[in-house]
């Protein structure tokens, strides 16, 4: 289906909608002498993120403000994950503790739930039947709506569902509300192709469809005009961006013309499938001087049999050749990965060649998950060959042999000057400020808040497993 955006139109309808909560909120606030609070919690991936940032742009605009703290709130928005079964019961465990809540110190609290969990209908269903208090659902395809079911849900009674499908469609004029300044998250697709077979983002999501490149630009001239300088570009597979556009372009031109934004320092971007990651991008990454020596390429699995019931297009050989290339034209590049250890058909030696492509790479952090089964993808009609115990020995195998890795990489700053933008206080010990190398790498260190969102050259003086300590030089 070819890309829309959501028309003026649909939008103005939206805004209507901000303008009469707007109005409401403000006679809550001459009655209540206080405005009314909304807090927000997001699960899952940055996609997710951005969405939240985007929920709370329209609930600003609509005048509400924010807390931290749920129990006070008088909106509470869920944005959940279904990746994972233990996402969703997290998502489940706090929908049970706001029962309470609402039953005992605060009945008027409006409870919502959306993003990619509610968009499956067992789920909707279980959450109507067994969380009555919930009062809005809306799923991924419906962001831009919420002002209109949010005013449903203050003024009308009952529950307000809507996770209708509709894909080919892109809101582009919905408010962002974003919690940093100096660095920004920027969807340039959305949805997924690919139907790996354990994998419900496609189902959750939708297709793929990539934003125009005059919207990604100015929104970036946009996030520069304010004092941010390092871009992260985000999509399910950002390698196939552009194939749905009627233009000519590819990820690796969208990359060349955000190199050319005055103001831009940074690009980072993820994620990138393996099967799509073209000699021209690695050219495009070794020749623009902002992207950052920093490549998130996930492998899933070791195993030629798995990858290819995992539907993942690629050999463990491709992988591997692809790996070599990326470190040969980018010299120190920083490499992460996703991996599953698991997937129902695996077998010991299955496992073996997982662990040898991580021994192989030696990657610089990796994001593993054990295998959770999703309702309706074709995985879960799988039997698994190991028991429970039995993959849990190889999930804490392959933690053990990547945490000596990690600490072994780390310990390769020592030494070195690094520049970092300071991004907040450190989130271990907060008399010390942190930030990023180019390579993605957290620094801890010594200095001052007006350091924030500045750019500062730092000596590393110890490595840890999962971070850095530097003294700033001066
Ligand atoms: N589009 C990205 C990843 C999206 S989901 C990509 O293709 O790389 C993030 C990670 O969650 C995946 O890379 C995978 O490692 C993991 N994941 C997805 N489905 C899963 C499942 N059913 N069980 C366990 N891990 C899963
Ligand atoms: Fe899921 Fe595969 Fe799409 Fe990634 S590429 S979101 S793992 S289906
Ligand atoms: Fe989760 Fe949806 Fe992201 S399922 S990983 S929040 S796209």
């Amino acid at each position: 289906m070819a890309t829309t955006k959501i028309t003026k139109e649909q939008w103005a309808v939206s805004e209507s909608f901000i303008a009469k909560i707007k109005e409401d909120n403000a006679n809550f606030a001459v009655k209540n002498g206080r405005t009314r609070l909304a807090h927000t919690e997001t699960y899952g991936c940055q996609q997710n993120v951005n969405d939240t940032e985007r929920i709370r742009g329209m609930l600003k605009k609509a005048g509400f403000e924010f807390t931290d703290n749920a129990e006070e709130a008088d909106l509470v928005i869920y944005n959940t994950c279904a990746v994972r079964e233990n996402a969703e019961q997290r998502v489940f465990g706090r929908l049970g503790i706001l029962k309470h809540i609402k039953e005992n110190t605060n009945p008027d609290m409006m409870v919502a739930v959306c993003g990619c969990m509610v968009q499956q209908e067992h789920i909707t269903e279980k959450i109507k039947k067994v969380h009555d208090h919930v009062d809005l659902i809306f799923g991924t395809h419906s962001l831009w709506k919420m002002p209109e079911l949010l005013y449903k849900t203050m003024t009308e009674n009952g529950v307000v569902v809507d996770i209708t499908q509709s894909d080919g469609s892109i809101a582009e004029d919905v408010p962002i509300l974003r919690d940093k300044d100096e660095k920004a998250w920027v969807s340039i697709m959305y949805g997924c192709n690919n139907f790996c077979t354990y994998c419900i983002v496609p189902y959750v999501r939708g297709r793929e469809r990539s934003r125009k490149p005059e919207d990604i630009i100015a929104e970036v001239k946009c996030l520069v005009k304010g004092g941010t300088s390092e871009i992260s570009l985000l999509g399910q597979n950002v390698n196939s961006y552009g194939k749905d556009l009627d233009i000519d372009i590819d990820f690796a031109d969208l990359i060349r013309m955000i190199n050319d934004i005055d103001g831009v320092e940074r690009i980072r971007f993820m994620t990138s499938h393996p099967k799509d990651l073209s000699d021209k991008l690695i050219y495009t990454m070794r020749d623009c001087e902002h992207v950052c020596k920093q490549l998130h390429l996930p492998f899933q699995a070791g195993s030629d049999k798995i990858l290819k019931q995992m539907n993942r297009r690629y050999t463990k050989e491709k992988y591997l050749s692809l790996i070599d290339k990326v470190k040969k034209e980018i010299p120190g590049i920083a490499l992460t990965t996703d991996v599953i250890v698991g997937f129902p058909t695996e077998t010991v030696e299955d496992f073996k060649e997982t662990l040898d492509i991580i021994k192989y790479v030696r990657f610089d952090n990796i994001f593993s998950f054990i295998y959770s089964r999703r309702e309706g993808t074709p995985a879960a009609k799988l039997d698994f060959v190991l028991t429970d115990e039995e993959i849990h020995k190889n999930f804490n195998e392959l933690l053990e042999v990547q945490n000596q890795i990690c600490l072994e990489k780390n310990l390769e700053y020592e030494g070195r000057v690094e520049k970092i933008l300071v991004d907040g206080r450190s989130k271990t010990n907060k008399s010390l400020m942190a930030g990023r190398t180019d390579s993605g790498k957290i620094v801890n260190f010594e200095g001052t808040e007006d350091m924030l969102g500045k750019y500062v050259d730092v000596k590393i003086v110890h490595a840890k497993q999962w971070s850095l300590e530097g003294e700033i030089l001066r």
